[in-house]
């Protein structure tokens, strides 16, 4: 399929509706959003949004989130809960997903079979108008191939997707970086089932009673299965195996640099995932920092870049300084472990 690429901002309206035009025949666009690409179809259009699975590999029961520009989502859902109404006052357009109970509406391919539906309204410029000419809500998930890391730039969604969609849009790098914090809501709770950048303290400052699924904080497994699906895959993940070494950071570092010159005494390279304060510490392997330990939010917006660096490089092993699990710290610690499929030291 040949894929055409357009580099532009929210000014080039042409383009934007030309990229529409894709979306109301039934193709597949990809767009920059705040939180990373997405992979958008029609999200009233079945047959679209089968496409969207075959093009980027994604397994069946994973639902898509549904983006839209307009407040009234009531043709969506069932009904609209006190909590989801805040939630939209307070943090809409943004990077917050909300799980409520689906209309008929929506196709099952979309909700995985689930009878409630994910719904989105972005804060991206260049999403809002592409959705607004549409004339439909858009369903997309990260514009990766499924299993690697999100896309952040245009450049990554090209090195997955080229080829296998109609158009790419963008060229942006994202604002946040790392997925939609996703909560599902109910009259009286909000439970948080992918921690972002909206994170359990903010919406608590609201005035609501936020729960976290507790799939998020432990590997899950056949006792503990997360209510989001997507939830359960291994993600993010870089080709190399990574390990993240959390406790104090002066022993981390000390780790890590013993484990440099071990493995190098048996030829394997190591890539380190360090930080501003840390990189000139290390001896030998390569070295990315990811921003900042005080600004999470940089540290945030980088990561996945930086996981896709590591593949290019090509090391044989990822060793990656730990965050604490706090504020936004838990949604970057929530990548990293998926993207160590659960490797963790603590020294
Ligand atoms: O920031 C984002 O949310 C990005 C941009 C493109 O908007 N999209 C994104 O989509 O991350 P995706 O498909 O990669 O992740 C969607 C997540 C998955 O974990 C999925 O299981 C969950 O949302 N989800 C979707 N519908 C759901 C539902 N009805 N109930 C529970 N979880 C749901
Ligand atoms: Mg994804």
């Amino acid at each position: 399929m040949d894929t055409k690429v357009y580099y532009l901002d929210e000014h080039q309206d042409e383009k934007i509706r030309e990229a529409a035009d894709v979306i109301k025949r039934g193709g597949l666009v990809v767009f920059p959003t705040e939180t990373v690409y997405g992979l958008g179809a029609n999200a009233l259009d079945e047959e679209a949004c089968r496409k969207i699975f075959i093009a980027k590999g994604r397994p069946q029961d994973n639902p898509l989130i549904v983006h839209v520009a307009d407040f009234d989502i009531s043709d969506y859902v069932e009904y609209i809960p006190e909590n989801a109404k805040k939630i939209m006052e307070n943090f809409w357009p943004g990077p917050i997903t909300m799980v409520l109970k689906k209309s008929s509406k929506i196709p099952m391919l979309v909700t995985a079979n689930l009878d409630s539906v994910a719904i989105r309204m972005p804060s991206n410029k260049v999403a809002r108008k592409l959705i607004e000419y549409s004339g439909v809500p858009i369903a997309a998930p990260s514009a990766n191939i499924s299993g690697r890391p999100s896309p952040t730039t245009i450049e990554h969604t090209i090195e997955d997707l080229m080829g296998r969609v109609d158009m790419i849009i963008g060229g942006e790098k994202c604002e946040f970086g790392l997925e939609s914090t996703v909560v599902e809501v109910l009259n009286d709770k909000v439970t948080i089932l992918r921690p972002g950048a909206i994170t359990k303290d903010m919406l608590e400052d609201i005035g609501l009673t936020v729960d976290i699924d507790p799939a998020i904080l432990k590997r899950p497994d056949e006792n503990l299965k997360p209510k989001s699906p997507g939830m359960k895959y291994r993600h993010y993940a870089p080709k190399a195996e990574m390990t993240i070494v959390t406790g104090r950071i002066d022993r981390a570092v000390d780790y890590i640099n013993y484990k440099i010159k071990e493995m190098k005494s048996k030829g394997k390279v190591v890539g380190v995932l360090a930080t501003e304060e840390t990189k000139h510490l290390y001896e030998g392997g390569y070295i990315i920092s990811v921003g900042s330990r005080n600004k999470l939010g940089l540290i945030a917006a980088n990561l996945f870049d930086t996981l896709r660096e590591f593949d290019k490089i090509n090391v044989d092993y990822i060793y990656a300084e730990g965050f604490e699990e706090e504020g936004l710290g838990l949604a970057i610690m929530n990548r990293m472990k998926k993207a160590a499929s659960y490797n963790i030291i603590n020294v």
